[in-house]
């Protein structure tokens, strides 16, 4: 197979098809047999010209570091930032603008983490130069899926068919067993064997989608069972940071059970993976375990390095450097999320629109926002009338108003008050434009972060509405939009997310 690697974004594992996956990981094994053999440096000259920024805005070790091992093995240049103090993030500068700096300051390739769900999808919209994902909120992390990957290639004697690999700790907040088990779901043959208390034990709708592409999924009672029918434990670190309304102390106890201590392993002949960090409070691991024959985090980590350098060798052996447009593309402007409604019946009754001649009313809200959206807007503050009501008949909120047209922002804050409003436009005393405006419900997307201005796009993924950035399933929860109108909506959307470049 030939490289497709060239200047590709690479945002989600699930981007990769298994002839991609098995192509990166012989490349890894190169990048693996050449330090092996001494010669880790015998790439030193090939990326020479060639610059990678790491812009990241959350915590790392290994993704940073690794990065930074992998680009100075092949001769690149390195710089950017490790957390946001000392950068114009401080004052307030969005992700936009940022990212465009990268490409300004003649950086080839970008390597980014991020707080924000989806923030990755969006630096790459923006940016002319490929964005590699090291970690978008609780979403994805394709390159970690990507070493541990190439580890089961490596340890599995250069196959991933077959594997029985057992997964313990947190499946259910973090972001790894997620993409390494969809990055399986490829291969023939999968078990997963899984032990973990419910509330950090692996989603249903993860399951699901695992057994409809045929990877067997088996529960097992302690990680002892879990034990037993497999050749590689990926244990990983209750996601603390991601938890709402639990203590560190409520989720030791839970981990009691399922911590890996030499009594778990004894007797089995397994491999223990974990991308790390371990959390030394929780110690999911125990420190004695470190010291066994099972430990395999370790040469894990270094397979980070043998990963990330194959990847950005394929991304930036070909071309010539990509020249900064100092543009963003004109399909960022505006988002595909208008949910176009008639207006017929409002142009003959008027039941909403009577007192106004010329403004907007905002409908099908839920109980007691319209107050809040009218103060949010500041619409007295700014001289606007502002009608408030509540019919408890329909239990829905509206809000008349003599503003016309509201911005994307003010949308937004609308659309974070009570999600899928309608929005009707009056001219004349008569609807001119009706829409439902729709932004991504899920509370950690980058699209609802009101001042990053992150246009509110979708994707028809097989008849379900997704998110272009965070990619979650999207439900329209409006009472009035009919399947024909979610229908006639789907159909005017991409079928799947295309790279976006000026
Ligand atoms: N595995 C991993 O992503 O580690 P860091 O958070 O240290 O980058």
């Amino acid at each position: 197979m030939e490289s497709n690697f060239t200047n590709r974004d690479i945002i989600s594992i699930t981007d990769f098809t298994r002839e991609e996956i098995l192509y990166l990981c012989e490349k890894g094994m190169d990048m693996h047999n050449l330090e092996m053999h001494g010669r880790r440096n015998d790439l030193s000259d090939k990326l020479r010209t060639r610059a990678l920024s790491s812009m990241f805005y959350e915590p790392s070790t290994r993704t940073r570091t690794s990065f930074n091992t992998a680009a100075r093995e092949l001769g690149m240049q390195v710089d950017g930032f490790s957390g946001t103090e000392g950068t114009a993030v401080m004052k307030k500068e969005t992700i936009r603008d940022t990212v465009m700096m990268m490409g300004a300051n003649h950086f080839d390739v970008i390597a980014m983490r991020h707080p924000l769900d989806g923030s990755l999808q969006w630096a790459a919209d923006v940016a002319d130069i490929p964005v590699i994902n090291g970690g978008d909120g609780k979403n994805e992390h394709p390159t970690q899926s990507l070493l541990d990957l190439l580890t089961l290639y490596r340890f599995n004697d250069k196959k991933l068919d077959g594997l029985n690999i057992g997964f313990g700790g947190d499946l259910s907040h973090g972001r790894t067993i997620k993409s390494l088990s969809l990055a399986l779901s490829h291969f023939k043959n999968i078990t997963i064997r899984w032990a973990a208390e419910d509330f950090l034990g692996m989603p249903k709708d993860l399951e699901g989608l695992l057994e409809s592409r045929g990877v067997k999924v088996i529960r097992e009672e302690s990680v002892r069972d879990v034990m037993k029918g497999i050749d590689f434990y990926y244990m990983t670190r209750p996601q603390l940071e991601r938890m709402q309304n639990v203590t560190q102390g409520e989720i030791m106890e839970m981990m009691k059970k399922y911590r890996i201590d030499l009594e778990k392993v004894e007797g089995f002949d397994v491999k223990v993976m974990h991308p790390l960090p371990v959390n030394s409070e929780i110690a999911e691991i125990d420190y004695l375990v470190y010291f066994s024959p099972v430990q395999g985090f370790f040469p894990q980590a270094e397979f980070g390095i043998f990963a990330r350098k194959a990847l950005l060798y394929e991304m930036l052996k070909h071309d010539e450097y990509i020249q900064f447009s100092g543009k963003l593309a004109d399909d960022l402007e505006f988002g595909n999320n208008r949910l176009k409604r008639a207006t017929r019946e409002e142009t003959k009754k008027g039941m909403f629109i009577d007192k106004i001649i010329r403004g907007t009313v905002i409908d099908h809200m839920g109980k007691g926002t319209a107050q809040m959206i009218a103060a949010d807007l500041g619409l007295e503050d700014k001289g606007y009338d502002s009608i408030p009501a509540y019919l408890s008949e329909n239990d829905k909120s509206f809000l008349k108003t003599n503003l016309r047209e509201l911005t994307e922002r003010e949308l937004k804050k609308i659309a974070k008050i009570s999600p899928d409003p309608t929005i009707s436009y009056i001219e004349d005393g008569k609807v001119a434009d009706k829409f439902v405006y729709l932004l991504c419900k899920n509370d950690n997307c980058v699209t609802g972060v009101v001042n990053e201005d992150v246009p509110s796009k979708f994707y028809n993924d097989e008849g379900t509405i997704r998110c272009r950035y965070c990619r979650k399933p999207y439900d329209i929860t409006n009472p009035k939009v009919s399947d024909k109108e979610r229908e006639g909506f789907i159909s005017l959307l991409p079928k799947k997310i295309e790279q976006i470049r000026p």
